[in-house]
C-alpha cells in the first residue's frame, strides 16, 4: 500500500502543511487589531499591556491596561466609549466602569486632526468563563460616530 510513490505525496504534503502554517505565522503577527469602522477617526495602534503573545492570555482577577492612540477627524466635545465582548458571533454589552473618554486620558473638546491615547483598563473577572472572546471597543463622539472601532481577539485563562 506505502508504495515509494505515495510515500513521495505525502512528503509534499506534509511541506504543504508546514508552509501554510509558515504563512500563517507570519501573516497573523503583526495584525493586532481589525478596525472596525473608525468613521471620524484614525486608529495609529492599540497597546494591551501585559500581552506578550497575541492573541492576548487574559487572566482571571489580573486588570489589563488598554491604550489606543488614534487621530480625530473631528471636532467634538463628547467621547462614550461603548464595549462589547462577541462570543460565537454574538456582541453582548460589556460594561465599563469608566465610559467617558474625556476621564480616559482624552482632552475634551476633542480637535480635529489632533492624536490622542485613550487609555482605559480591562479587568477580568474571575466569574467570566474561560473562552475566547473578540472584544469590541468604540468611542463615539458627540453625535454618536466612532472616533475608533477595534476588535481584537483574547483568550480568558484560570
Ligand atoms: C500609549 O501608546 C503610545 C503609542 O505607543 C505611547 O506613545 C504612549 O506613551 C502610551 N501611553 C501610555 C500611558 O502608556
Amino acid at each position: 500500500l506505502l508504495s515509494p510513490k505515495s510515500l513521495g505525496n505525502m512528503d509534499s504534503r506534509i511541506g504543504f502543511i508546514v508552509l501554510f502554517c509558515l504563512i500563517g505565522l507570519t501573516c497573523a503577527e503583526p495584525v493586532r487589531f481589525l478596525d472596525c469602522g473608525s468613521t471620524s477617526g484614525k486608529v495609529i495602534g492599540v497597546d494591551i499591556n501585559p500581552c506578550p503573545t497575541q492573541p492576548c492570555q487574559l487572566h482571571k482577577g489580573d486588570a489589563y491596561s488598554v491604550n489606543v492612540t488614534f487621530s480625530s477627524g473631528v471636532e467634538t466635545s463628547k467621547s462614550t466609549a461603548v464595549v462589547h465582548g462577541i462570543v460565537a458571533g454574538v456582541p453582548l454589552p460589556f460594561p465599563i466602569p469608566e465610559d467617558d473618554g474625556c476621564k480616559c486620558g482624552i482632552q475634551c473638546p476633542i480637535q480635529k486632526d489632533n492624536t490622542y491615547h485613550y487609555l482605559n483598563t480591562l479587568s477580568v473577572k474571575a466569574e467570566y468563563p474561560a473562552i475566547k472572546v473578540v472584544v469590541e471597543w468604540e468611542l463615539r463622539d458627540a453625535s454618536s460616530s466612532d472616533l475608533f472601532c477595534i476588535k481584537f481577539p483574547v483568550q480568558i485563562v484560570s
